[in-house]
């Protein structure tokens, strides 16, 4: 064996020194979608919690809401964007399957030619960014990462779909993750079931679509109940492994922000966590709907704002859906 290479060397420990949000800026009661689908505003609110939901206009792009949502992460983690090295963009609704839109919002941005890469991890995709960036900033391949969540689902949405057309929305969420002295981020556990890999998928891939006789977008389709079964149980035991490995119990936390996918699961997952009543939860989802790979930034900058989650609280984010995939920490709020 010849020479040595040499190791990294990364922070102690990482944590997020900065969040932003981006809300898509027209807001769609459910009266306006209630007729293509044959339900009803009552029906909605009662099987999923949600009022109305936010859908992008045309200039409402995955790259620009993803900007816009950057630029308030990095100002609130008082850092300046050249320290940005790596960028990691969790999206199923960037349209081009190469090359990856993390490249285009760093040039955006104005970094200075950072790591850029796309993943694919559906609603679960920010808290498998967040881990990502954990490990990057710990193990030295990256000081300053900036986590972006982002959907533009409005365009994956068959407006004519009962299952569906209710749920999805577009908006992004940022996070800068960073070095620090005590641990802001404890340990991911995430996992995923492929036996299940047909209960939210595009209704056909893009090779069909072309040689189809009458091509059209290959929406979302999604079997609804099963995935909220799966989530109501499994997600419950997900969120307890994930306290037990960050030793802790449901009473050392503030802040509860499960992705936002359907109110009932949310009360479903709380009750089984039996979480005591100072525990704060996130409800974003009323007046935002299912942002997919958005909604838990979404949902906590808005805690955030409201001062619902205050500096220094401890908040349990739990993410599941299509693959299924699912991923879960603790993180420390900024
Ligand atoms: O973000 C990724 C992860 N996604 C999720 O976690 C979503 C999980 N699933 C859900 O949130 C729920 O399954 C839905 C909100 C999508 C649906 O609620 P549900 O309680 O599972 O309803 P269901 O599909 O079992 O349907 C119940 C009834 C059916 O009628 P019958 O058979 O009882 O007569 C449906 O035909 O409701 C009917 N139905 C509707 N009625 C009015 C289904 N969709 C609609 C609709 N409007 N849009």
């Amino acid at each position: 064996m010849t020479g040595s290479l040499s190791a990294p060397a990364g922070a102690a420990h990482a944590t997020i020194l900065g969040f932003g949000s981006y809300r898509a800026s027209r807001l769609i009661p459910n009266a306006e979608i209630v007729d293509a689908i044959d339900s009803s505003d009552e029906w909605i609110q009662q099987r999923s919690g949600i009022k109305t939901r936010r859908w992008a206009s045309e200039d409402e792009t995955v790259q620009s809401m993803s900007v816009g949502a950057s630029r308030k992460a990095i100002e609130s983690a008082g850092i300046d964007v050249a320290q940005v090295d790596a960028i990691v963009v969790a999206t199923v609704s960037h349209m081009f399957q190469t090359p990856a839109v993390a490249t285009a919002i760093a040039y955006e941005l104005g970094t200075d030619r950072p790591a850029a890469f796309d993943i694919s991890a559906a609603c679960a995709g920010f808290c498998h960014g967040v881990a990502l960036a954990s490990d990057m900033v710990r193990g030295g391949s990256a000081k300053h990462v900036l986590v972006i969540g982002v959907e533009r689902l409005s365009d994956l949405t068959d407006v004519g779909d009962r299952g569906t057309a209710f749920i999805f929305s577009d908006g992004a969420g940022a996070a800068v993750v960073g070095p620090s002295d005590e641990p802001g981020i404890g340990p991911v556990v995430w996992g995923s079931d492929g036996e299940q890999f047909d209960l939210i998928r595009q209704r056909e891939d893009w090779r069909d679509v072309i040689v189809a006789e009458n091509p059209r977008m290959p929406h979302l389709v999604m079997q609804g109940n099963p995935v909220f079964r799966w989530a109501a149980f499994e997600m419950a035991k997900v969120a307890q492994q994930t306290l037990d490995r960050t030793g802790i119990s449901a009473d050392d936390l503030d802040v509860f922000v499960p992705h936002q996918a359907n109110m009932r699961i949310i009360d479903a997952m709380a009750r089984s966590m039996k979480l005591p009543e100072h525990v704060r939860i996130a409800r974003d989802i009323a007046d935002q709907g299912n942002a997919s790979a958005a909604s838990i930034p979404l949902a906590l900058d808005r805690m955030i704002a409201e001062g619902e989650a205050r500096s220094g609280d401890l908040a349990l984010l739990i993410a599941f859906g299509a693959g299924l995939a699912y991923a879960a920490q603790v993180v420390r709020v900024p």
